[in-house]
């Protein structure tokens, strides 16, 4: 292998256990995943107790699964999300990193799992040209980037210097968690968001009209909760038999209603920025959402402006882009979190305070 340059990234801060192998003259190289989805469904919801278990079960038996197909001798760091998450899941994956870097007498550096969000949808642009990425980066930025999760949603910009500054967040729910919420309440499973999705395409977007939580014009801020809220008024009013009729209806006006704020207040943040941002992006679980990805896209273009979804790959929880913003990061002004004392931080911030 010659020279020791490629990452070796562990994520475990929720339902998946996954390991990424990242060469910054190749790209990723090797990407492996347990998830426990099909677990979770059966209870509704993420149980933590379960989650740790799993990750304790599968993360060794995975390593040994990458090793066993992937050349390691070019290893020089090992990455691993250190927060925000589960405490016990990522706990696991922050101790299995530590001993992994001992045995393969290596650096460990803990990742922001937000930050992973951000660099995912500059994953396509390093793929497609390793060599030329620094040029090809410079001249998309400053960049907008939207975060849609089931536990948060961000609007942040990512300057020149690769500073992030966090634009707006969510006042209550985030997008994934209102699209769970409401798939709960229409009897639906979980996840909520790809099953409101399905069942939204056989019905009319306009048959119900939801508040958007969009607020006073000029914020930027999300809020989800009321929307949701008249969800539950709405179906108060409904027998089961008129909910299981208008389910397709009731779904695409709902995601709908979702969309259109994500989408509007994007679009308000493109218009707010101090400098010309240069391009968008756009990651997190709820990405996965075509009529989302478009519809930014459409509003996006009209602008002018270069759009960046993550790759469905690497939207959900995913340890490609923690691979890969381990490399970015490291090229970034704020230091790195690294060393045998890495700590797990259950509720760190984007911009790196534990709240
Ligand atoms: O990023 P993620 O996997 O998990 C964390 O929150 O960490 O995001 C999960 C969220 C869930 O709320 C799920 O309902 C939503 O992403 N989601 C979707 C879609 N696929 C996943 N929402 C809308 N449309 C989808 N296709």
């Amino acid at each position: 292998m010659g020279l020791k340059r490629m990452i070796l990234a562990i994520e475990s801060s929720c339902d998946e256990t996954a390991l990424a192998l990242f060469d910054p003259q190749r790209g990723l190289v090797g990407e492996w995943v347990h998830s426990q989805v099909v677990l979770h469904e059966r209870h509704g919801g993420v149980v933590p107790d379960l989650a740790t278990r799993e990750h304790l079960r599968n993360l060794a038996p995975l390593l040994e699964r990458a090793r066993q197909t992937s050349d390691w001798s070019g290893i020089s760091r090992v990455a691993v999300t250190y927060g925000p998450g589960l405490a016990a899941c990522l706990a696991i994956g922050v101790a299995g990193a530590k001993a992994l870097a001992l045995a393969l007498h290596v650096p460990v550096q803990g990742v922001n799992h937000l930050r992973g969000h951000v660099w995912s949808p500059f994953i396509p642009l390093h793929a497609a040209a390793p060599a030329q990425f620094e040029q090809r980066l410079h001249a998309l930025l400053p960049h907008l980037g939207l975060i849609v999760s089931g536990g948060n949603t961000l609007l942040f910009t990512l300057d020149a210097s690769r500073r992030i500054t966090v634009l707006a967040t969510t006042r209550d729910d985030a997008a994934g968690e209102a699209l769970d919420k409401g798939a709960k309440l229409l009897g639906l499973g979980y996840p909520g968001g790809p099953l409101i999705e399905k069942l939204a395409t056989g019905g009319r977007a306009d048959a119900f009209d939801f508040p958007r939580g969009i607020g006073q014009r000029s914020e930027l801020d999300f809020s989800f909760s009321g929307l949701k809220t008249s969800l539950r008024y709405l179906l108060e009013k409904m027998t089961i038999a008129e909910v299981q009729a208008r389910l397709p209806d009731l779904c695409a006006s709902y995601q709908q209603a979702v969309i259109d704020a994500l989408v509007r207040k994007t679009v308000l943040g493109l218009e707010r920025g101090s400098h010309p941002v240069r391009s968008v992006g756009l990651s997190g679980g709820v990405a996965n959402n075509r009529l989302l990805r478009t519809r930014l896209e459409q509003g996006v273009q009209r602008q002018q402006i270069a759009f960046l979804p993550a790759r469905p790959q690497h939207t959900g929880d995913n340890a490609g882009m923690i691979a890969f913003a381990a490399w970015a990061e490291a090229m970034g002004p704020d230091p790195l979190e690294e060393g045998m004392g890495l700590r797990i931080e259950p509720s760190l911030e984007l911009t790196g305070r534990a709240h």
